[in-house]
């Protein structure tokens, strides 16, 4: 059994404050700071350039895949780290499309976080050819494949709601359709039990900085599956993606493998944090998580129900329908929402009404879950978030 306690020693979590909010940035690992200090001091402050080869720089996109592959069910060398989710996710559906070139439509849902959104419209743009993206209900997605869809464009786990659409039956339907499915890991990796290998995923892309840990800016991550990716033409034909970078020829050649995703250079520093933090996974089984942090958000759940009955649950009520994030809808969920963080309890905001709780069990226990409902009930109560300093919006939410 994983030991939920030792995972929490391993991490700084600053005294009186309990932290739900991993599903937007992770909380900084002891680990991580004693590595980052060895990178920029060690590696960077003696080796200087020489550390692209002595201290494995440039191998690192490669090494930190392999060490977040275990983690969302994909085969060793199928995933690469670099650049942002937004990035991962224009390489991937670039790549899609140019494997359907006789389809035109690009199916997603309207409760997609935004910036896939743009993504695609971005490329649907500069490709030119009438691409067009269909984004329908998160329910009617479905019913939408069919023969005209070139991608099947999805976030797995909702980040405003949490809900959590079916991979393998999704893309299942997809293939049957001759579509390829790609699927956004945000809210997935670390968090819910992914199986990319079992569903047949053709693509996927994620980001590192939330249930993952890895720090502000952490680098993202791309998966294509094994049987495709000799066929990805990358759109983005960076010069580590060539195969052989240090030939410097005038004409790109992809590299073998997922390595032809890498774009430029890696942020070092910041890889150097994530590969400290995922340590921590080791030897951890995402099944184990998966079922912890199903009972800490029907704990949470079942104490917000009933002591605070001004919230309306914003998430699917079924566990097996669920990330490990729980929204509940608030008239005055901003300002409820600076309210708590005041006292210590850290969640988020999103717009228009709900206020997001995040559940990482790397860190977060019973005792943590039932004094955040404690402080909760006792903000709504005394209206506590009734203070015009607590109405001012910040730029993060
Ligand atoms: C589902 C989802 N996709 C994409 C992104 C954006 O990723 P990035 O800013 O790393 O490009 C986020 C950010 O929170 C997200 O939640």
């Amino acid at each position: 059994m994983t030991d939920f306690a030792a995972t929490k020693a391993r991490f700084h979590l600053p005294e009186g404050v309990i932290y739900l909010d991993g599903n937007s940035l992770g909380p900084l690992p002891h680990g991580a700071m004693e590595r980052a200090r060895r990178t920029i001091e060690s590696e960077w402050g003696e080796m200087l350039i020489r550390a692209w080869n002595l201290a494995g720089w440039m191998d690192q996109p490669r090494r930190v895949g392999e060490r977040i592959a275990p983690l969302i069910g994909a085969e060793p060398g199928t995933v690469a780290t670099g650049d942002t989710l937004s990035i991962k996710m224009y390489q991937a559906l670039a790549a899609a499309l140019s494997m359907r070139p006789d389809r035109r439509i690009v199916l997603s849902d309207d409760g997609n976080f935004p910036t896939d959104l743009y993504m695609a419209k971005g490329l649907i743009e500069s490709l030119d050819r009438g691409h067009v993206l269909k984004a329908v209900a998160p329910e009617a997605v479905e019913d939408a494949i069919d023969e005209s869809v070139a991608a099947l464009m999805l976030t797995h786990v909702d980040y405003g709601s949490g809900r959590m659409h079916d991979m393998a039956r999704l893309t299942e339907k997809a293939h049957r359709a001759g579509a390829l499915a790609i699927w956004d890991l945000a809210h997935s990796a670390g968090a819910v039990t992914v199986d990319l290998a079992g569903c047949e995923a053709d693509f996927a892309a994620g980001c590192t900085y939330k249930y993952l840990n890895g720090g502000p800016g952490a680098p993202a991550f791309i998966y294509v599956r094994p049987g495709l990716i000799d066929e990805v033409r990358p759109a983005l034909s960076g010069w580590l993606g060539h195969e052989a970078p240090f030939d410097f020829a005038l004409g790109y050649a992809p590299a073998k493998g997922i390595a032809r995703m890498r774009v430029g250079t890696p942020p070092v520093v910041q890889m150097s944090i994530l590969e400290a933090a995922l340590e921590i996974w080791d030897g951890i089984d995402m099944g184990q998580v998966r079922a912890r942090s199903i009972e800490l958000t029907e704990l949470f759940i079942r104490e917000v129900e009933a002591r605070c009955p001004a919230l309306r649950l914003a998430s699917p009520r079924d566990p097996a329908m669920r990330g490990s994030q729980v929204s509940f809808r608030f008239e005055h969920g901003y300002a409820a929402m600076q309210a708590l963080i005041a006292q210590g309890v850290i969640g988020d905001f999103r717009a228009p009404d709900r206020m997001r709780f995040g559940f990482a069990p790397l860190y977060i226990d019973e005792g943590d879950v039932r004094r955040a409902v404690d402080v909760l009930a006792r903000v709504l109560a005394d209206r506590a978030w009734d203070r015009p300093e607590y109405s001012r919006r910040e730029a993060v939410t």
